[in-house]
């Protein structure tokens, strides 16, 4: 199998036990990891390994279970605070997933700072994980949402961008990576303006950090959320990033155990970072397995990942666009490994089902961003996102199933 230099593809399929099996009597092939990667046995041994031996509510018990897991779980935000370059510890708080960080962030963001007459900016390929928190916000406070607009290529319109910034913004909320059409967007470029008129900036990351390395700091963005189950790690499982005087500055989201200094019948007062942003017993199995799976991405390298996913994405687009009638959706010149496409006029439901009974795993509709599929006028779309253990052989058998598909309906 040919692949980028230094990446071993074989050895890396062998670490996902779930590739290695027959989908109606052919092997699995899986393109649906935009929605959730799979996981490796490294991860899947580690939240074994604490179910087994080491489970115990961690911040919570002197004994001696529960003291190993507590520093296991605080190493784990060790872990992560580096994977992503952020300045400290405290300025990362698990959450259950992205959806979860940029609801945090609305919430709390929007109490503080929001208030009648005020905008907020997104753009309008956000997933809905990053429209409705802010619809909701900016309804409860009587703001207005100002959208980003896109050209005919899926790609962000910079100087529309440079117009809506204006004195009454009070944030930026853009994604990283478009998870319908695979956009790379220039987030630099985002939060440098923004921050000229000192607006601060939030990165949905839940579609770049498993293909590219990210660095908060020089970035520069003031919030940065992602998924772990996206990133080879559990289920239930997210980072919210911020920097330290904002998430100082931020009332909790969530109130509860955990995240209190001091309660009274008549007053409570609120645990200093990061803690104030965790109430409850957090999911600590899963944040220890998403620093495995972080880890696991490391011992691999994100510069060999990125290279072998754009060979990817390079190969899988020459060869769709061989297919007569294969329209693809999102052609902009920086893009993730994400191919989003209509085969003439089936419907995309329809290529989905029937290209599954062939044991490929696609995603078909409308993937959370209706109003970027509205914008395409289409019912939605095919699409196929590529991870670290597909090869080209998985996409030929994606193109003769798209060439038989096609043959069904004609
Ligand atoms: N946001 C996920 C996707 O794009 C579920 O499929």
């Amino acid at each position: 199998m040919s692949t980028a230099r230094n990446f071993d593809i074989e050895k890396i399929r062998k670490d996902f036990p779930i590739l290695n099996q027959e989908i109606y009597d052919k092997p699995l092939i899986y393109f649906d990891n935009a929605a959730t990667t799979q996981k490796p046995q490294q991860v899947i041994d580690k939240i074994t390994e604490i179910y087994s031996f080491e489970n115990s509510n961690i911040h919570r018990g002197i004994h001696y279970l529960s003291e190993r897991l507590t520093e296991r779980y605080e190493n784990a935000r060790i872990a992560i605070q580096s994977f992503i370059n952020a300045k400290k510890p405290e300025e990362v708080i698990f959450t259950n997933g992205t959806t979860h960080s940029i609801n945090a962030v609305a919430y709390s963001f929007g109490e503080k700072f929001i208030k009648e007459g005020d905008e907020v900016i997104i753009s309008e390929m956000e997933h809905h994980a990053n429209i409705v928190p802010w619809q909701t916000v900016c309804k409860r406070k009587q703001a207005s949402l100002r959208y980003i607009p896109i050209n005919e290529h899926g790609e962000l319109k910079l100087d529309e961008y440079k117009k809506l910034l204006n004195d009454k913004t009070r944030i930026v909320s853009v994604t990283h990576v478009s998870n319908t059409l695979g956009t790379i967007n220039d987030i630099q470029e985002i939060i440098r303006l923004a921050h000229e008129r000192n607006i601060p900036v939030l990165i949905d990351g839940a579609q770049s950090i498993q293909h590219m390395a990210v660095d908060v700091q020089s970035l520069d963005c003031d919030f940065f959320a992602f998924s772990g189950h996206k990133v080879y790690g559990p289920n239930g499982t997210g980072v919210l990033y911020g920097k330290e005087q904002w998430l100082e500055e931020l009332p909790p989201y969530q109130t509860g155990g955990e995240m209190i200094k001091k309660v009274t019948l008549s007053n409570t007062t609120f645990n200093d970072l990061p803690l104030k942003f965790e109430a409850g017993t957090p999911n600590y199995v899963g944040a220890i397995g998403m620093a495995q799976a972080l880890d696991y991405l490391s011992g691999i390298g994100l510069s060999g990942i990125f290279e072998h996913e754009e060979q990817m994405l390079d190969y899988a687009t020459k060869k769709l666009k061989e297919i007569d009638g294969l329209r693809i959706y999102g052609t902009a010149e920086r893009k993730i490994s994400v191919v989003s496409f209509l085969l003439g006029d089936i419907h995309p439901y329809d290529t989905g089902m029937v290209v599954d009974k062939m044991g490929i795993a696609l995603r078909t509709g409308h993937h959370c961003t209706e109003p970027l599929i509205d914008h395409f006028k289409i019912p939605g779309t095919v699409r196929a996102s590529f991870a670290i253990y597909n090869t080209k052989e998985e996409i030929n058998a994606l193109y003769e199933s798209l060439l038989k598909t096609k043959q069904m309906f004609a």
